[in-house]
């Protein structure tokens, strides 16, 4: 089931998310996290910094797993995933990396890496994962068309996808990877709970699509209608065809 939470900003919408975020992180020193990555999460990753950093809550004890990464880039390039999930979450807050996870776009045999990747978040159930939606209704890189069924596994990314995030290479498609490994939607659907944020007018007919749109692989993100626990934060743009 959807609940629906309307933001006027992108601030607040970060800061909602963080309510959430807050609630199981100070309820659980244990909790395994979701992570995502994109631009949509860095407010939300920022109100998690600062309470950290006011000696609020403590990542010590804790385990994350990020949804996806680029094939191929390395890992100290920084637009890979690993660089962005570093940069803008880990270098600031007392979570051990050694404790981080986010899937091998190097990997010799990605299929294998791919299968161990869901192996480790059936042993490590998600209690709260951090997404964001595409233009198209793709979450984390699970593009339309993907099956429900689809645990971590390789991508051929769509070119709007490329098209959408060449805006961190220069601006330059060519730059963006074609693959990424991404995990399945099967894996997203096993969180505990879920949190998914959209900002921008760009995310609002993938939001409509989500909420009130027919379950098919055509919108990924529509599966989410039959996970019991997910919240759909929005802020004005993104929700604009929403019902109040
Ligand atoms: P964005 O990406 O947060 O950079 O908009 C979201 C996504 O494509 O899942």
């Amino acid at each position: 089931m959807i609940v629906l939470k309307h933001a006027k900003t992108y601030e607040e919408m970060s800061k909602i998310a963080y309510s959430f975020v807050k609630e199981v992180v100070t309820t659980s020193p244990n909790a395994t996290l979701g992570l995502a990555t994109g631009s949509t999460p860095i407010g939300l990753y920022k109100e998690m910094i600062k309470d950290y950093q006011a000696g609020v809550v403590s990542y010590k004890n804790m385990l994350s797993i990020n949804l996806d990464e680029y094939v191929g880039l390395p890992v100290e390039h920084p637009e890979s995933y690993r660089s962005f999930m570093n940069n803008n979450l880990f270098n600031h807050i007392d979570i051990d990396k050694a404790n981080t996870n986010v899937p091998n776009g190097l990997a010799e045999d990605i299929e294998k890496a791919c299968k161990d990747y869901s192996a480790f978040i059936a042993s490590h159930p998600i209690d709260i994962q951090i997404l964001g939606i595409g233009g198209n209704g793709h979450i984390a890189f699970n593009e339309p068309g993907t099956p429900f069924d689809a645990i971590t596994h390789l991508v051929e990314l769509k070119e709007k996808t490329r098209q959408d995030n060449a805006r961190f290479f220069d601006g330059d498609i060519n730059k963006v990877p074609t693959h990424a490994v991404t995990m399945g939607l099967k894996d997203i659907m096993s969180a505990k709970q879920i949190i998914l944020l959209a900002s921008g007018a760009g995310k609002a007919e993938a939001v409509r699509d989500m909420v009130y749109g027919k379950m098919s692989p055509e919108c990924p993100a529509s599966i989410l209608q039959s996970h019991p626990n997910v919240i759909v934060i929005v802020d004005e743009a993104a929700g604009y065809y929403l019902k109040a």
